[in-house]
């Protein structure tokens, strides 16, 4: 028996010297020392040793047993700090590698202008006002003069969240808002989105941006507006950019225009931007109406002023050349990092 034993302690250095992964150091826990192993095996037959012989039996099984327990122990040790070594070792960054390269973003060519707009107007005086674009009716229609049942409504159909609540139409609601809460002199710009029940096409968003500007002081007149607008055509179009006010109706101005700017394709002559036309209308304009100034409080007998709607995509697509606005809204980033 005794022999038996040392055959298992022999049996056991050789295996372990040849394992080398963790699991195979498990097993030889197992196939040794567990429940059913080789060292439980020998002690079962313990009986049939006589009642002096077990004593120094039990010990040496005994201190077998702690020898393949403490070897056990140090063999996992050792796998894992080699096994950490290995990890270490494949890890090693070579700093002379080139670097993989971070795909870099671009501002939105819609932001972008928006934001040449907003640094254009800063410069000049204005200040920057935001307003809902969950409105009431009441800001988005009838302070502006356009009553219930107006017909220019009809134009502007939008989504209604209740009766008197709506998806803003036009940015010109937040004349409203200014006008209410502050008195002139006032100089305000206001860039956002609006919300109209247009289908999409390339002309057409049911969502698109615009940028509302509204003046208001003493003795403000029409040439204050058209040497405005002026100076923005100039900024967003170049230095050669020329303006064309047509007369035209808005409620809440009077009087009112639409502004065509020349071609930044062409110049003027005709090409596939401005469709053979020489001009691109890009705003709305017009003076204040002296109800809309009455009704938020401010004396039209004292104060002027005047307000214009900026088409951001209009802007955009004219500035780039780009013929259908939907691409705006794609998502492309081959058409987007052009800009
Ligand atoms: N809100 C108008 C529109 O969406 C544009 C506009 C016209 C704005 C005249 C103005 C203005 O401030 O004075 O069609």
């Amino acid at each position: 028996m005794k022999e038996k034993l040392a055959e298992i302690k022999k049996a056991f250095i050789e295996r372990a010297a040849a394992a080398e992964s963790e699991e195979t150091v498990e097993a030889l826990r197992v196939e040794f020392l567990g429940k059913k192993g080789l060292i439980t095996g020998v002690m079962k037959l313990m009986g049939q040793l006589s009642p002096e012989e077990r004593p120094a039996f039990g010990q040496s099984a005994n201190e077998v047993r702690n020898y393949i327990d403490s070897k056990i122990a140090e063999k996992k040790k050792e796998i894992k700090a080699l096994e950490l070594e290995k990890a270490l070792e494949k890890e090693t960054v070579d700093v002379t590698m080139p670097a993989t390269k971070v795909p870099e973003g671009s501002l939105h060519p819609l932001n972008k202008v928006t934001e040449e707009m907003k640094r254009l107007f800063i410069g000049m005086g204005y200040e920057i006002a935001e307003g809902p674009e969950v409105e009431y009716d009441y800001y988005n229609f009838e302070a502006l003069n356009l009553p219930e049942g107006h017909p220019a409504r009809d134009t502007q159909d939008t989504f209604y969240i209740t009766d008197k609540m709506l998806l803003r139409t036009q940015t010109s609601s937040v004349q409203i808002h200014v006008m209410e809460h502050k008195k002139p002199p006032i100089r305000i710009i206001s860039p956002g989105k609006v919300y109209r029940a247009d289908n999409l096409d390339a002309t057409h968003s049911p969502i698109f941006h615009q940028l509302e500007g509204l003046v208001v002081d003493k003795g403000v007149t029409m040439g204050d507006l058209k040497g405005t607008l002026e100076v923005y055509a100039k900024a967003m179009f170049g230095e050669n950019t020329k303006i064309r006010l047509r007369p035209h109706h808005f409620p809440f101005t009077e009087p009112s225009a639409e502004v065509d700017v020349t071609c930044w394709g062409c110049g003027g002559t005709g090409c596939r931007i401005c469709k053979g036309e020489g001009w691109v209308e890009v705003l709305g304009c017009g003076m204040v109406h002296p109800d809309v100034l009455r009704r938020c409080d401010i004396d039209p007998e004292v104060y002027s002023g005047f307000a214009f709607g900026i088409g951001i995509e209009r802007t955009a697509l004219a500035r780039y050349g780009v013929s259908d606005l939907r691409q705006f809204f794609e998502n492309d980033v081959r058409f987007l990092e052009q800009f």
